[in-house]
Order: C-alpha cells, then structure tokens, then sequence
C-alpha cells in the first residue's frame, strides 16, 4: 500500500488504485450498491446468467469454478447449481478475492448452502502472481460484475493474459463486462441518491487510516462520477473540500488544495469489438456473446 500510495499520490493528478475500496465494510458497502434502483448492472448480469448458464456449462462442463474478485458469489450460485448438475462428485469452487475477511464469511455461508461443494477460497491480489493448487478440471475460469473496466485496456489485457496462462487447454473462460449506453443512465448509477457509493468512495481513505495509520478526514472529500463519454469510462473521484494537510506515514505530510481531486476508479464500458480485442489480445478464442434485449450487459464466454 505504501508504495502504491507514493507513486499515485505524489504524482499528478492524484490515484489511488481501486483495489483498496475493499476491506470488509468495503465489500459490504458494494452489495448493498448492488441492490440500489440506480446501479444496472447486477440486475443485468444476474438475468443473463438465468437465461444462459445452462449453455454456458453445457460447452463449459467444468469440474471446477475459479472466480476473479468473488465476492459475495451471489450471482455466481446460478452457474454453481448448473455445475453441481454435471460434476455432482467433485465439483469444486475457487473463489479469489482480496478482501479476506468478507472473502472468508463467504466461503463460510457457501459451505452451508452447498455441503456438496469443494470450496478452496483464496485470498489474494489478482494482478499480481498468485498460484492455484490442483483442481478437476475442465475449469471455467469466471471474471463477472464488470469489474474487468476497473483497469485500463492495457492492464485489462496484462490481467486476462494471466488467467489463459492459468487455463488448461480444455478450459473456459467467461467474463461479464458492462455495456455502452446512454450516458445519464450510466451516470445515475454511480450517482445513487441515498448516497451509498459516496460512502463506498470514502471509505477507501478510511482503509487507509486502518492500515497505514494516516489522518484522512472522510466526511472532508466530496464524492465525484462523471462518464468521460471519449474514453466510455466512468471517472470517479475524491474531492477536497478544503485546503487541507493529510498525514501518511510512510508516504508524507501531504497538501491537499480545495477542489484538488484524487482519481479513485475507472469503469470502462465495453461493446463488442473491445471486448473481442481483449479477448484475442490476451491469447483467447471468443466463443460465444451473450447480451440481454436491452444491450445493458454482455457475457462473453472464451477459450485459449
Ligand atoms: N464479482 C462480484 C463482486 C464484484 S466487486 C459481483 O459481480 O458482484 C469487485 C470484487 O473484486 C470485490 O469483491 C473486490 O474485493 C475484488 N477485487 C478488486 N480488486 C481486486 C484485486 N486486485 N485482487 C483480488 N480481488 C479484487
Ligand atoms: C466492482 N466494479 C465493477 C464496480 C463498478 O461499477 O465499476 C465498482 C463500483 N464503483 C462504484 N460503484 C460500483
């Protein structure tokens, strides 16, 4: 963190990677963005997963689950019921997230639901190198929620490059990317009126004050989401809303002037040829696009 931390925050303008949204109250404070009327793109996810899970783990047939940034699995139960259909004896479930806690409370309320299932959870930063231990295979590797537009294209690339390096030949792999629409509409859903996801926004600098130790006054930086409609990416950011001094040990006695901002995320909207370059930039085959009538989301599912 210390070194993430000095290299955005000392430069100009001011990042902070958006990994460090989640620790428990974190992860909690994105399921409940997840049921606003605004945010989109769960609902739409989780329909097109009821329509086409049965497809998918039909071309799929995996033996074995492994999920990117898992988090509460909600909707990963659909593809996880299909799956206990077809690999009935050891179908295994490999949940990856960076947020431990949560990632274990739910790896705990998964082994209630399903005492069929093998769950091997892992806690760990997806970006970086992590190792797998042995699974049945095939596998179907899944990246879902949209959380692929939180990186760049280049290190969206660098990322699902490392999961084909990970996938066995028979393997799949599905990732669920957000699609490009009205703006207005895009924007309400990192806009919500009850104020979740400014809250989910600020809760990153009090990640930071847990870790670090640093003297971030949250209720002190304004919650900002605006669609860069040249780049078709959301852009959110902390504001100062003053001239303000915040202490990070490790990093510095840094000087925040009013209305200065911190870029804490991107949420890259995809359409089809974005996603078609990511997949066969990373070394993969696109098999299959699946989207729902009104174009909000798309599944696509892919082999190496
Ligand atoms: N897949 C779920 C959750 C999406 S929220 C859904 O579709 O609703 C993004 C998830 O990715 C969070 O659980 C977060 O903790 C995790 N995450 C974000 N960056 C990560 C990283 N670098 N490594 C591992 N997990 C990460
Ligand atoms: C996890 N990720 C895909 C969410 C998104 O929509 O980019 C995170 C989020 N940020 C604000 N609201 C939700």
């Amino acid at each position: 963190m210390v070194r993430d931390l000095r290299e955005g925050l000392l430069a100009q303008p001011r990042r902070i990677p958006s990994k460090y949204f989640y620790d428990e109250r974190g992860s909690q404070l994105f399921d409940e963005i997840t049921r606003l009327p605004e945010y989109y793109p769960t609902r739409a996810e989780r329909a097109l997963l009821l329509r086409c899970a049965r497809t998918i783990v039909g071309v799929a047939a995996p033996h074995t689950l492994v999920e990117l940034g898992a988090g509460s699995a909600d909707k990963t139960r659909i593809l996880l019921d299909e799956m206990l259909r077809i690999a009935p004896a050891d179908a295994t479930y490999v949940p990856v997230d960076v947020s431990a806690d949560f990632l274990a409370a739910s790896a705990a309320q998964l082994r209630a639901e399903y005492p069929a299932l093998t769950i091997r959870p892992v806690a760990a930063d997806f970006s970086t190198h992590f190792s797998l231990s042995a699974h049945p295979s095939p596998a179907l590797h899944v990246f879902l929620g949209s959380t692929i537009g939180n990186f760049t294209p280049d290190d969206a690339i660098r990322l699902v490059s490392s999961v084909r390096e990970r996938m066995a030949s028979t393997d799949f792999f599905l990732l669920g990317v957000d699609l490009r629409k009205d703006a207005a509409l895009i924007e309400r859903a990192y806009n919500d009126t009850r104020g979740v996801t400014a809250r989910f926004n600020r809760n990153m600098l009090t990640v930071i004050n847990d870790c670090l130790g640093a003297d971030f006054d949250p209720s002190r930086f304004g919650h900002n989401a605006v669609y860069n409609t040249e780049h078709h990416r959301i852009e959110m950011r902390l504001i100062s809303c003053g001239d303000q001094q915040v202490d990070i040990p490790g990093v510095g006695r840094l000087t925040f002037k009013a209305g200065e901002a911190i870029l804490t995320e991107f949420s890259y909207k995809y359409d089809y040829d974005l996603a078609a370059e990511l997949l066969s930039g990373s070394g993969l085959v696109l098999r299959e696009w699946f989207t729902d009538d009104a174009g909000l989301f798309a599944l696509a599912l892919a082999s190496r």
